[in-house]
């Protein structure tokens, strides 16, 4: 991190669980409410090209440094206590790239896998990918199920992958997974929202209140396209490589000034026992 370090440790186990912050990130904590952070982070890392293209360098230097603002991302998050990060790695779209940058890519992530490892240990995180997983190369298939079987007995929070992830792709998925449980049975079929829900990819997660997207692109990209509906979304300028923990914090309290409403007229999740109340009421 280029910022000066202030040395300062707030007070809360979850602040001291960060170590040293730098003054802006101390800033940014004192104005954040730990009891009312987002359950469930999700991210398009975007621009990892454009930060290398700025410095004269090839675009896997963009990948490579991309990885270390997941590993700050992830261990903030981690340690902040929030439930679930979700992090867009590859997309069903991304096989359009040169074969040369697909597959830097899936040796980047290999080795992210092994290297990470103590880390996501440490923290306590359970791994899961989503996406069409069966679809990637042999290799990645089983590291990606060993990082799986390593930390399916942590607590902490769920670390996902999006990887040869399609947000369209996923709600096919999830139908076609309601179609063969439909088959044998005499029920009438009925498909609901909860039902949809039970077959995507994120099946027992809530879903992401906050999206965040880096380098300043206004799209969502084919990205938990069900999960989002009512995510509030974070854009900002900052390229992917360059997303340290201020940033994320940023994004943070960015949240927290927001007014969540679900379409009725004050806080409250239509699907929680908190009924909002709808205008006209
Ligand atoms: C988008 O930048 C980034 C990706 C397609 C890959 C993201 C991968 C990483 C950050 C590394 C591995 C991640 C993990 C979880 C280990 P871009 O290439 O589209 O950038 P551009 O829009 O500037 O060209």
């Amino acid at each position: 991190m280029s910022q000066t370090i202030a040395h300062k440790t707030l007070d809360g186990p979850a602040l001291e669980s960060l170590g040293p912050v730098t003054s802006e990130e101390a800033r940014l904590l004192e104005k954040l409410d730990l009891t009312r952070l987002p359950r469930h982070v999700a991210v398009i890392m975007d621009g990892n090209g454009r930060w290398a293209q700025k410095r004269h360098l090839p675009r896997i230097a963009g990948h490579r440094q991309g990885t270390q603002s997941a590993r700050t991302t992830i261990e903030t998050c981690a340690r902040l206590k929030i439930e679930a990060l979700t992090l867009y790695a590859f997309s069903v779209e991304n096989w359009r790239r040169p074969k040369t940058e697909i597959d830097f890519l899936m040796q980047l992530l290999r080795e992210y896998l092994k290297k990470e490892m103590p880390l996501l240990q440490k923290n306590a995180i359970r791994m899961r990918f989503l996406g069409r997983i069966h679809e990637l190369p042999a290799a990645v298939q089983k590291d990606v199920r060993e990082a799986m079987e390593k930390t399916a007995g942590n607590k902490g929070m769920v670390l996902c992958v999006a990887l040869n992830y399609g947000g369209r792709a996923e709600i096919v998925d999830a139908l076609n997974a309601v179609l063969r449980e439909q088959n044998g049975s005499a029920a009438p079929s009925q498909v609901s929202e909860e039902r949809i829900s039970r077959h995507l990819y994120t099946e027992g997660l809530p879903d992401p209140d906050l999206l965040i997207r880096t380098s300043g692109e206004m799209r969502v990209s084919n990205f938990l396209l069900w999960q989002i509906a009512y995510a509030e979304i974070f854009v900002t300028e900052t390229l992917w490589p360059d997303f340290n923990r201020a940033r994320l914090l940023e994004a943070l309290v960015e949240f927290q000034k927001r007014e969540r409403r679900y379409g009725g007229i004050r806080e409250g999740h239509p699907n929680t026992e908190k009924p909002a109340r709808v205008a006209g009421e």
